[in-house]
């Protein structure tokens, strides 16, 4: 915390947002560990403390991305937007991500807040208006910005630097700062043509983002973020276009601006705004406390290749605006690699959250825990499906698992489920009950230092504890001989359990829900239809008397049940019972199941057909060679033989000495093929023989010929067979 900061009771109410995913492909695991999961995590744990959330995201659904994934599958942008809009919203849902509003760009509310914003600006005289020469494609009649155009990037030498932001060293520039630009419509180098657009003068920010960001928050911001912000200051800032001209976007709303359309960066975080509108509509509450307001706190989630648009042209967007909030942090996280190589959409490198779904369905929590406790958030991290299988067997099955299926099963082998009453505590229990209370604001701290990572990794140390306790304390041991000492071993043991039920919520949901069914401490599936159904609960004993009554993570009634929800979390530090004694808890389920080595190499396989065919789809065809005459080509005389012999030539790696059969007699071969083919395995095979090759001297042996062979996708070599049985050794091919 800065000296600068309102402190943080003074805090009235929390906007979260998520950046908006791009509606050119579905999310995939890159996404959800850099933004979304820990965003749900800290949206969920602030609901779980009671404030007043307000967690928004959508669909950005402009920008030249969108157009070139439709011209590549031959459909509008409309089409493209509309496809992944749906399953990007669905899949979020489906994994728990408690969005109060997930909006999209091309609502109305959005145009028209844009519109508005853009016009505000306008009118102020916040913007340059000039005319100048841009990169234009004659033969695509198109002019080139951001990703229509590509070059060297002018900061760090990178090729393939788009025409706004290099993805290689984060830098955003103007089209017209590529070295040596193509157009990515035409591959043509472009020509330039004169263009009027709008421009915000950031030089004239440069000052004032300084002192924010860099002198106010260089103790609250992550060292990556400010690192990117104070390199971007120290190179200086200029004007930056905030118009484009295209035909897909959000119209430029002021004369002279037909024909064009605000720059996506301009629109989409605007789309954060639009989307409260939207949410507060629905729900009949007003949406400009959320963003206007001092007490409330911004905080936007994001990945790194955002940080530009999100630490400087936003906040100074909001500031030319003048009536907006700031950020209060940008917690963006580091990129998240998948098996060694970075993910990609465009080559379909990711494991797709979809697809994840459709192969785990009831895995959710395992995928959050994977990511979260491997999360980049201060280095590039890499994914692999072995350490997704390792944080489920050895941690989730094995640690936190393990204990709540003790506890259950003796529970109800002891006291046919219900929790016992205990008698006085020992220096052990009293330390353990002690350490669990003080679990609450261990993980609060770490979540609102942003360190997610950390937070999950004391989450399973609570569940260490519990395993520590019961080992320590051998309930299974004493049975026999103290009954009572048992009933309060099992009473602290059954506290901790409940803790987890609380303290995982923001990490495994589902998890948390299931446990808190074990636990009988939310109404059952029977009771909620009854509920939902507005018949009047009648609420078992027992169940009334639990502190945990009430709890429930049902994404719709969050707001709704929140308080009882922090009665929970609070009571924990508290120290006050979580389960009565006398509660009846539920019978033993699993929460966890060990995945096996075959569900992880199932996902290996698909990775690496995926590789194979970004081969083949990359295998660039060499270049013709010369013309050639007919008549030189007839004097090639080849054919089909059968191959009778084969032995590797020795002391080489890559020579087979070949008997081959090519009709006229039985000939020995030569040929450079043992790195593809033992010896073995080709003893049959037909093949295709230059026959009138000159011979060659080769390692001492004379090679009578060659055998004609062509290279497969992973750089091997493959035999031209003939198709049918029936052509015989000998057989002409011309
Ligand atoms: N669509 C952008 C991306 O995927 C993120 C936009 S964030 C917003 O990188 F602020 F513009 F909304
Ligand atoms: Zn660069």
């Amino acid at each position: 915390m800065t000296d600068q900061k309102a402190p943080s009771q003074n805090i009235k109410r929390y906007t979260i947002t998520a950046a908006l995913p791009y509606t050119n492909g579905p999310v995939h695991i890159g996404h959800l560990a850099g933004v979304y999961v820990p965003a749900d995590i800290y949206a969920r744990y602030l609901r779980l403390t009671d404030k007043d959330v307000l967690f928004v995201c959508g669909s950005d659904e402009h920008g030249v991305p969108i157009t070139i994934r439709a011209k590549k599958e031959g459909v509008t942008p409309q089409e493209i937007v509309d496809k992944y809009h749906a399953i990007i919203k669905k899949s979020f849902e489906d994994f728990g991500i408690t969005f109060d509003n997930y909006s999209r760009t091309s609502a109305k509310i959005h145009h028209e807040t844009a519109t508005e914003f853009f016009k505000k600006l306008y009118d102020d005289g916040k913007f340059i208006e000039e005319t100048s020469a841009q990169l234009y494609d004659a033969e695509a009649k198109q002019f080139l910005a951001d990703r229509f155009v590509i070059g060297t990037c002018p900061k760090c030498g990178n090729e393939e630097s788009y025409g706004d932001q290099c993805e290689n060293c984060g830098t955003s520039h103007n089209a017209t700062d590529l070295i040596n630009p193509k157009s990515a419509i035409t591959g043509n180098k472009p020509s330039l043509k004169e263009t009027k657009h709008w421009y915000l003068p950031l030089e004239q920010y440069e000052k004032w983002l300084r002192e924010w960001i860099v002198e106010g928050h260089k103790s609250d911001w992550k060292t990556n973020v400010l690192g990117q912000v104070k390199s971007w200051l120290d190179d200086g800032l200029r004007p930056r276009a905030v118009t484009r001209d295209l035909d897909w976007g959000i119209p430029v709303p002021v004369k002279g601006g037909e024909g064009k359309v605000l720059y996506v960066w301009f629109d989409a975080p605007i789309g954060y705004i639009s989307s409260t509108k939207e949410w507060a509509a629905q729900n009949g509450k007003d949406w400009e406390p959320y963003w206007k307001s001092n007490d409330t706190k911004l905080v936007h989630f994001i990945g790194k290749d955002n940080i530009v648009f999100h630490c400087i042209i936003f906040p100074a967007m909001l500031k030319a605006e003048g009536s907006y909030i700031l950020p209060d942090n940008v917690p963006a996280n580091e990129f998240l690699n998948l098996e060694g190589n970075k993910i990609s959409t465009s080559k379909n490198w990711a494991v797709w959250l979809h697809e994840y779904l459709e192969d785990f369905p009831d895995k959710q929590d395992v995928l959050r825990y994977a990511l979260t406790a491997n999360a980049p958030e201060t280095k590039d991290n890499d994914f692999t499906w072995k350490d997704f299988q390792a944080r489920n067997n050895n941690e989730l099955v094995a640690i936190f698992g393990n204990f709540i299926n003790r506890v259950v099963v003796l529970t109800n082998k002891y006291y046919d489920g219900i929790v016992p009453k205990h008698y006085n505590f020992t220096e052990g229990d009293a330390q353990a009950l002690e350490q669990l209370q003080q679990f609450p604001a261990v993980i609060g701290k770490s979540i609102e230092r942003y360190r997610f990572r950390e937070a999950s990794q004391e989450l399973m140390n609570l569940a260490r504890l519990g395993n520590k306790y019961l080992a320590d304390a051998e309930p299974w041991k004493l049975i026999k001989t103290d009954a009572a000492r048992v009933e309060t071993i099992m009473y602290v043991a059954l506290q901790i359990a409940a803790g987890l039920a609380v303290l995982s919520e923001p990490f495994l949901p589902f998890t948390s829900q299931k446990l808190k069914k074990l636990l009988n401490v939310i109404p059952t599936e029977a009771q909620s239809a009854d509920e939902e159904s507005q018949k009047p609960v009648v609420q078992n004993d027992e169940i009334a008397t639990s502190r945990l009554v009430g709890i429930r993570n049902d994404q719709s009634k969050c707001n709704v049940t929140s308080s009882a929800v922090e009665r929970s979390w609070r009571s924990i530090l508290e120290n006050t019972e979580l389960l009565n004694p006398g509660h009846q808890i539920g019978k033993p389920v699993l929460l966890f199941d060990k995945i096996e080595d075959a569900d992880v190499q199932k996902q290996l396989d698909k990775l690496a057909a995926t590789k194979k065919a970004n081969k083949v789809e990359n295998q660039i065809a060499v270049p013709q060679k010369e013309m050639v005459s007919f008549e030189d080509f007839t004097k090639l005389d080849i054919r089909i033989g059968t191959i009778l012999e084969a032995e590797k030539v020795a002391k080489t790696k890559k020579l087979l000495k070949l008997k081959v059969d090519v009709g006229m007699d039985v000939r020995t071969i030569v040929s450079g093929i043992a790195e593809s083919f033992s010896a073995a395995d080709i003893i049959g095979k037909r093949v295709t023989v230059l026959v009138n090759l000159a011979p060659r001297n080769i390692k001492g042996i004379e090679s009578q010929g060659m055998i004609l062979m062509t290279d497969t996708s992973d750089g091997k070599l493959a035999f031209i067979e003939p198709e049918n049985d029936d052509v015989v050794n000998g057989g002409q091919v011309s």
